[in-house]
Order: C-alpha cells, then sequence, then structure tokens
C-alpha cells in the first residue's frame, strides 16, 4: 500500500547534521536542526553512458545541440502517452572548456509538469555522448483525477474509507478506533476535535505524522480538469485550495511542537490568515498555474505554490499522483515538498535544500585600480589553526572568476542600494565599492541572532585602508563567559569567512562553475546565467553549535551559508577559522546546482544522492588540504576537538584505517547522507591518488590567471594545448592527479542524472574522462572504484527511499582492462 509507505518514511523525520551523531559529547547546548528528506524511488530510472542514436543523418559537429537533444528526447519519449510532452529547460548551457552542451528536459502530462520526470541529454559534436531519464511512460492520468472532484460524493466516501482502512492497520485500541470511525463518519462535514479527539487517536496510530482529520474528509481532492490546459488555465477557482495541504505540511515540517499543536487544535483559524494570489504562466506553450500563499505560520517568506505531478510506486507500475508543490522558506529549512492535491495529508515527498556538515600556494594577485583589500587570514590550504598561523594575504581574486574582486558590485544588484532605489554612485558610477566583506560573491556577517536577516548585520569595516587585521586571541574563560569571548573576535572571522568563501567561488570558478551552470554571483557580466545570488555567509550563527549548514535554492536566489561556534573546548572554537568546513558547505552549492541543472534544486534530496552531496565537501574539503606528501586526513577535527574528526574514519588509503567499501552502506547507521556521503569520498580519495600516482602533484589547484585577452596560459598547469584539424584549440586538460580528479568530479556532475545513484555518479565521471582526454584513464578510475567495491557489478536490490537495500561488493575491473595483464 504506497500511501502507508510514503507515511512511514515520513515519520522516520530523518534528522540531520554536519556532525555525526555521535561526533558531540557536548549535546545538551546543541540544537539540532529538524529536517525532512524523502521520496518514491524510481526503479525505472536510467542512466546511460553509451546511447546508441540513430541520428538519421540529421546532425554532424556543427549541428544544435538543443535540436540535437529535441530529436533524442523525442525518439526516446515516444512510447509515452499521447498526453505526455516535453520542455527542453532554459537552465541548459554548453560547458566552455569541453565543449559539452548539458540539456535539462522537463515532463509534462496533460500539460501539467511532471516534477520528478527528468531527461539529461549531454551532447558534444552533434553526438548524444550520455544522458539520464526518469520520465513517467505509465498509464495516461484520466482527464478527471481518479474521479476525486470535490463535491463528488463516491469519491468523498471512498476517500474517508481509505483512510479509515488504513488506521485500521495501525491502530491498536479497536474501541477507539470504532469512536473514531463514528468521529470520521462517512459524511464527514461535522467532524470536530472534540473530547475524543480523533486526530490525537490518529496521529498515534500513524507514528510521528500529525494529521487533521477534519480537512481529509471534508476536502476531498482538487477538481481538476486537465483534458485542455487553456480551460484548466481558466479554472483556476475550481483547482481547488492548496492551504490545506500546506498547513499539513507545515504541521510536520516546523520544530516548534506548540506551534503544531496550536495548528492541529485550530486549523480554520490559520486558514483564514493565509493569502493566496494566483498567477498564469506559460512555459514552452504550457499554461502553468502557480500562487504566493503568504502568513503560512513558521515561514519566513511567501510560499510558492504550483500544481503539478509526480512519481509514486503503484504495485510493479508507477503511477502519477497529483500534487501541490511548495518551496517554503523557513529560519532553518528550505523546502521543495510535494503534497497530495486530493488526500492533502499526504505528503510525498520533500527535499530540503538546506544541507548540514562542519600548504598549497595562493595564486598570484593581478592588476587592479581600486584599492585592493589585506586580510590577516589563516592562509589558502592552511585547514585549520592547528596547522598554520595567520599571516597577511592579499585580494588574490582570479580575474576571469572575479572580473572586479571580492569588493565591488553593480548598485543595480547590491541589496542595501536596491532597499535604498540607488541605483548608481554619487557621480553616476555603475560599481559600488565597498571597505566591507560584502562584494559581489559573498555577503559576510555575524548572525548572533541566528534570524533570518542579514543585510545590516554587523561586518568588519576596514576603511580606506582596506586592510582586514583584526586581533584573534582568544582565552580560555569560565564556561558562561565563553561565548562573550568567542564574539570578542568577530571581525577576524568574519574577514576569514569572506576570504575562504571568495577563494572557493574563484577556484570552483576555474574547474567549470560559472554564471551558466548556475554560480553564486550578484552580478553575471553577461555571460549568462540567473544573477542576484551571492552566498549569504553567516560567522557565528546563533542557531546552534557545533555545526554548519547551506541551503541551495535554484540558480537566481541567493545561497546561504552558516557557520556556528564550537562548544567543544574552552575557548570555543571558530567554524569559519576552518576551511574544510566552510569548503564543504559551499560544495552543497557546487553540487546541487551542477547536478539535473542550475534550475533544480532537488536533485540531490535523499539517499545516495543525498549521501554524495556530503561527499563531494569532504573529498573537496580533503583535496584542497593535501599536499604532495601523501597523509589520511580527518574531518572536522580541530572544531570537533577530536582526533578522528567528525565522520566514522579518517580518509585513508589504508583499509584497516578506513574500510569503507560500497557494501558498508548497509550497515546500520549507514541511512543518513552523512555516512553514506563518508563511503562516497573514501571512493573518491582512492580514485583521486590512483591519478596522483600516475600524474604527480601540483602545489596550488588554481590554474594559471589568464592574459589579457581572456585566453588562459598553459603554464605548468595545464598540458600543451591540442587544436583540432579545423584549428580549434581542445579543452585544456589539468596536468596533475589532484587537479585533473577535481577537472573529473567537477565534469561529471554536469553529466549526471537527477537523483543519481553511486552508479550512475561513477559513471558520470568515467564519462568526463572519456571527454576530456579521450579515455586515457579508464582503466585507473575503474581500478580505483573497484578497490572499494564499486566494480562494474557491484549491485543493489531492494533500494529504498532513505538508501536501504542489500549491496553486493564488486572487486573486478572491466575485462578490457584486463587484457593488458600478464598470464600466468
Ligand atoms: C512556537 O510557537 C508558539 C505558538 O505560535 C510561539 O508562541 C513561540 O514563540 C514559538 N517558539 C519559537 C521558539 O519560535
Ligand atoms: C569603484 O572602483 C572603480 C575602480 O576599480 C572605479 O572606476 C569606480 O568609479 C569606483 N566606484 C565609485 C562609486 O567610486
Ligand atoms: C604559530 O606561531 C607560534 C609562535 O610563533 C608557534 O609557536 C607555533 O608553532 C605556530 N603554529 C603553527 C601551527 O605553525
Ligand atoms: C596588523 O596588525 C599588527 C598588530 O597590530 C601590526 O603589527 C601589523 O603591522 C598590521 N599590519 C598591517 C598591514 O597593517
Ligand atoms: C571591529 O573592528 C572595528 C573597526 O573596524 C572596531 O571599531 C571594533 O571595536 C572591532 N570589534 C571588536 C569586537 O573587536
Ligand atoms: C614533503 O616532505 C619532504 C621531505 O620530508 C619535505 O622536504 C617537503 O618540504 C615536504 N613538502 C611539503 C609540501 O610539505
Ligand atoms: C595500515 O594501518 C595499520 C593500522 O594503523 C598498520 O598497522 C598498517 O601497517 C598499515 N598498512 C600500511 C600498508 O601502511
Amino acid at each position: 500500500m504506497r500511501r502507508l509507505l510514503v507515511a512511514s518514511v515520513a515519520a522516520l523525520g530523518l534528522a540531520s547534521a554536519f556532525a555525526h551523531p555521535g561526533g558531540s559529547s557536548n549535546s545538551q547546548q546543541v540544537r539540532r536542526r529538524k529536517t525532512l528528506s524523502f521520496g518514491p524511488v524510481h526503479p525505472h530510472a536510467v542512466y546511460r553512458t553509451d546511447p546508441v542514436y540513430t541520428s538519421n543523418g540529421f546532425a554532424d559537429a556543427t549541428s544544435d545541440p538543443v535540436e540535437v537533444a529535441q530529436r533524442f528526447v523525442e525518439e526516446l519519449a515516444r512510447e509515452s502517452s499521447p498526453a505526455s510532452s516535453f520542455v527542453i529547460r532554459k537552465d541548459s548551457y554548453t560547458d566552455k572548456n569541453t565543449g559539452v552542451s548539458h540539456i535539462y528536459v522537463r515532463q509534462y502530462m496533460h500539460g501539467i509538469e511532471v516534477a520528478d520526470g527528468d531527461i539529461n541529454v549531454n551532447v558534444k559534436d552533434g553526438v548524444v555522448i550520455s544522458y539520464g531519464d526518469s520520465f513517467y511512460r505509465g498509464s495516461e492520468p484520466d482527464p478527471f483525477v481518479s474521479g476525486l472532484v470535490r463535491g463528488l460524493p463516491d469519491a468523498h466516501s471512498e476517500y474517508c474509507a481509505d483512510l479509515f482502512e488504513e488506521l485500521e492497520e495501525r491502530a491498536e485500541n479497536l474501541e477507539q478506533l470504532l469512536e473514531a470511525q463514528e468521529a470520521l463518519g462517512l459524511d464527514s462535514e461535522q467532524i470536530t476535535l472534540g473530547s475524543n479527539n480523533p486526530a490525537a487517536l490518529i496521529e498515534q496510530a500513524m507514528g510521528d505524522l500529525p494529521l487533521i482529520y477534519e480537512w481529509n474528509c471534508e476536502h476531498v481532492g482538487a477538481p481538476f480538469f486537465m483534458a485542455n490546459h487553456d480551460a484548466f488555465a481558466k479554472q483556476q477557482d475550481a483547482l481547488g485550495d492548496p492551504t490545506r495541504a500546506l498547513l499539513q505540511f507545515m504541521i510536520a515540517a516546523t520544530p516548534n511542537k506548540t506551534l503544531a499543536e496550536e495548528l492541529m487544535a485550530d486549523p480554520a483559524a490559520h486558514l483564514e490568515k493565509m493569502e493566496s494570489t494566483w498567477e498564469t504562466h506559460f512555459v514552452g506553450g504550457h499554461a502553468t498555474v502557480s500562487a504566493l500563499v503568504t502568513n503560512v505560520p513558521d515561514t519566513v517568506s511567501p510560499v510558492k505554490v504550483k500544481a503539478a505531478f509526480i512519481q509514486v510506486p503503484n504495485g510493479e507500475e508507477m503511477s502519477l499522483e497529483l500534487v501541490w508543490r511548495f518551496e517554503v522558506e523557513m529560519q532553518d529549512n528550505w523546502y521543495e515538498a510535494a503534497v497530495s492535491a486530493s488526500q492533502p495529508h499526504r505528503i510525498i515527498s520533500v527535499v530540503d535544500w538546506a544541507s548540514d556538515s562542519p600548504m598549497p600556494v595562493a595564486p598570484v594577485p593581478p592588476k587592479v585600480e581600486r584599492k585592493t583589500g589585506v586580510y590577516q587570514v589563516f592562509n589558502w590550504g592552511a585547514n585549520d589553526p592547528s596547522v598554520g598561523n595567520r599571516s597577511e594575504q592579499k585580494e588574490y581574486f582570479d580575474a576571469l572568476a572575479s572580473p572586479v574582486g571580492w569588493h565591488s558590485l553593480p548598485y543595480v544588484n547590491d541589496p542595501q542600494s536596491i532597499r535604498m532605489k540607488v541605483k548608481s554612485g554619487p557621480k553616476g558610477e555603475k560599481w559600488r565599492n565597498t571597505t566591507t566583506t560584502w562584494g559581489n560573491n559573498v555577503f559576510a556577517h555575524e548572525n548572533w541572532e541566528g534570524r533570518n536577516e542579514w543585510e545590516y548585520n554587523y561586518r568588519p569595516d576596514a576603511g580606506e585602508s582596506m586592510v582586514f587585521n583584526f586581533t584573534y586571541t582568544p582565552k580560555k574563560t569560565d564556561r558562561e563567559d565563553a561565548l562573550d569571548e568567542a564574539k570578542k573576535y568577530i571581525n577576524a572571522t568574519v574577514a576569514q569567512l569572506f576570504y575562504t568563501s571568495n577563494l572557493v567561488h574563484d577556484l570552483f570558478y576555474r574547474y567549470g562553475f560559472d554564471e551558466v551552470s548556475g554560480n553564486f554571483q550578484q552580478h553575471n557580466f553577461g555571460r549568462g546565467g540567473e544573477e542576484n545570488d551571492a552566498v549569504i555567509a553567516n560567522a557565528q550563527d546563533g542557531s546552534g553549535y557545533n555545526n554548519a549548514n547551506f541551503m541551495t535554492p535554484p540558480d537566481g536566489q541567493n545561497g546561504r551559508c552558516r557557520m556556528y561556534l564550537w562548544n567543544t573546548a574552552n575557548p570555543y572554537r571558530d567554524g569559519d577559522l576552518e576551511a574544510g568546513i566552510v569548503i564543504h558547505e559551499l560544495s552543497h552549492g557546487l553540487s546541487t546546482r551542477l547536478t539535473g541543472g542550475p534550475a533544480n534544486s532537488a536533485c540531490l534530496g535523499w539517499g545516495e544522492s543525498g549521501g554524495m552531496g556530503e561527499g563531494w565537501g569532504d573529498f573537496l574539503a580533503t583535496t584542497i588540504r593535501s599536499n604532495a606528501n601523501y597523509s589520511d586526513y580527518p574531518m572536522g577535527a580541530w572544531a570537533a576537538n577530536r582526533e578522528n574528526g567528525i565522520r566514522n574514519y579518517p580518509y585513508s588509503l589504508n583499509e584497516t584505517i578506513n574500510p569503507s567499501t560500497y557494501k558498508t552502506l548497509d550497515k546500520p547507521g549507514y541511512w543518513g547522507v552523512h555516512a553514506i556521503g563518508e563511503v562516497w569520498a573514501e571512493l573518491l580519495w582512492v580514485v583521486s591518488n590512483r591519478l596522483i600516482t600516475k600524474y604527480g602533484f601540483v602545489d596550488t589547484l588554481f590554474p594559471p590567471l589568464p592574459n589579457e585577452d581572456g585566453t588562459v596560459p598553459e603554464g605548468d598547469f595545464y598540458r600543451p594545448a591540442e587544436y583540432t584539424s579545423e584549428g580549434a584549440r581542445k579543452p585544456l586538460i589539468p596536468k596533475h592527479g589532484n587537479s585533473l580528479i577535481v577537472q573529473l568530479v567537477l565534469n561529471g556532475m554536469k553529466l549526471q542524472p537527477c537523483r543519481p545513484s553511486f552508479f550512475d555518479a561513477r559513471d558520470a565521471i568515467i564519462s568526463a574522462d572519456q571527454v576530456l582526454t579521450g579515455g586515457e584513464n579508464y582503466c585507473d578510475l575503474w581500478e580505483g572504484f573497484a578497490e572499494r567495491g564499486l566494480g562494474p557489478d557491484a549491485r543493489v536490490d531492494g533500494r529504498t527511499p532513505w538508501g536501504g537495500g542489500v549491496r553486493t561488493n564488486d572487486y573486478d575491473v572491466p575485462t578490457k582492462c584486463k587484457a593488458a595483464e600478464p598470464k600466468l
């Protein structure tokens, strides 16, 4: 019974945190962020890196990649029902270095978006090199959804009967149930939440997922006329009301128990206050009705609502469920949630855009006109205060990644100027230059209040000198003074957070996380992508301790990074000073925007996908801190004040020290994203070191700065350029093992499908190598993955939405990689 599955998954209420659950012994003061993440599995989803595509000769190397993708998807989707159509999303783009076009396609059914019907097609030189596909191919839904039209008595009672049946399966006390049945009735207009409070009984019966029964029988279904979308668009009034489903979601989502009880006790009072404003948009010829709902309890901005379909398992098949798709921004969460439109107590899927977590040589400064920043900071490459001292560093911005440096942005993209309706400088200047930690890529500041305001929060001002030179000499104090002591150094820690975050922006940019692929910038320099989405970076965020997190909404909305103090030592340790934690968090923004396209933030929500979202951050943080002399590294060891850090094992090539393999995911305790991520990061660490053995190590991961004309010199960083017969330069290939793996990992993110499995992400990295080097490292990569069980015949049976299943390791490599070995 699929509904029970959904409900019971919800009831797990998977709490997640950057820190491993065993990570802190100081748990009294630690507030755990509540977060929900679950959704249906898609057993039919595929990712193919060897697609056979007969183009009927129309495509060649010069063909428009969008047209190639269009034809390919037409062919791929030709067995879908006639009601199915698709739209090529406008966040599709072509990678400047590799020349691969990443085309994202969304499915529609009867003109209504299928929120998890995704195809991503990767096209190079007119050829489809790989694609992922989770389109719905089951039977066509009725033009009238399940006949559940408001006012149809049959549907009404059917639903209420279902509801009762569901309860019966779970409830223990038959007598109470009978009372509840009576209270619910099959014509339940007058259900009240009286003394025999059926809601409480039902809540108990359902586990943790609270329900509001009053609505569920009373408001059965949304009348949804779908046969003709024009008619549909005109009938928004008849669409039914999403606020009930929304309130139900808020009851499940709010961490405030008092509020949840209040909402359940008197839903009507809260419903009355909510106001919906409807709009109709036309996307690729489809009319989409959406609404903004204001006054939603416990949210910090109006909730965006759309009607959509979502795919749910129905026996062996999949079927489509009509849902309200909400974007709910809360204090500690930013949810994309799908709640059944016809059965508003069923939360079908939910992704939290917030993710928790915890010496190379600096690049050369380019020439600049304005006075540039100088910072007293732990230098890039020093992971944390235990491995280095602060020193004076310059605003080493990368001229390609940050053409105007870190402290300038146009007035028209400047949130403070926008608020004051200022469009230019005193003499009509376009650019605002700041002397604070406020710029085009990052806004860094304290957030002691732990709330959502940020624009006018305190940030250090270096004045005309632009020297961010602040003392950092924390002292041991009495326990109750430890917080005040930590706050004394806010100038230094905000400056550090600003410095680290800008370098991460510039580094990721040079490996291809640019404007079109959805990076975080207020102004995009006319280079495409959505603007006004710099990272909001909160230092010493008062909403928690011993953690950190990052919220990634789709391209064009600001990412939000919250760094916390760690009360694991006296004086307190400040997460802002541990580069590994900052890099881990910013990597959530990277992987979320690159996987499934910039406009889809719902691809790394749970299970293996969500786990890899954590793993990439650990891997990149560890790679950035490593040097030519190999060493094992723990994660978050300084902040957590634990030698082995906050994961189960340090990252190590030695299987005694880190025994993780693919099959480790079966173990108890490996259903949370952080544990899954640790296995993925370990796999990448092993693969990475194979490439380092083969190609050596480069001390700085920063590619050389561009020439005046914007071309990139090879330096000692890239292999000598090669040219095609037409004279075009082939993609630049990093020469060394550590820089090459970073490039392959980022390129792989762009190639992989939405909701990737470990297999998909592995195949995408191998495919990225095929594109970049012609497959030179095919066997090295397979050997690396196979060393930890992720060989070609690795398997998972009985996968569950939260990462469960039974896995089989494969330590073997493809036959092709064995051929060269001498036969004994
Ligand atoms: C929880 O909700 C109640 C009722 O709305 C409210 O009075 C209280 O301030 C909330 N608590 C927090 C911590 O927000
Ligand atoms: C900001 O600095 C640039 C030089 O980098 C200068 O051209 C511009 O006029 C400055 N803006 C203002 C408002 O002073
Ligand atoms: C930092 O500087 C102090 C004093 O010069 C020195 O004793 C210490 O070893 C240095 N720490 C590191 C990690 O280099
Ligand atoms: C930074 O401050 C220290 C201590 O006050 C001082 O010695 C140093 O000269 C300052 N550096 C700059 C660039 O102002
Ligand atoms: C931070 O720096 C400012 C100067 O920019 C200074 O006035 C202030 O006292 C400093 N704050 C702390 C807590 O040291
Ligand atoms: C690596 O180790 C060698 C030998 O101990 C040492 O000379 C070198 O400085 C080390 N390199 C780095 C980057 O730590
Ligand atoms: C792996 O680690 C174990 C435990 O620390 C150690 O005994 C063993 O020698 C290591 N193996 C290698 C190959 O370094």
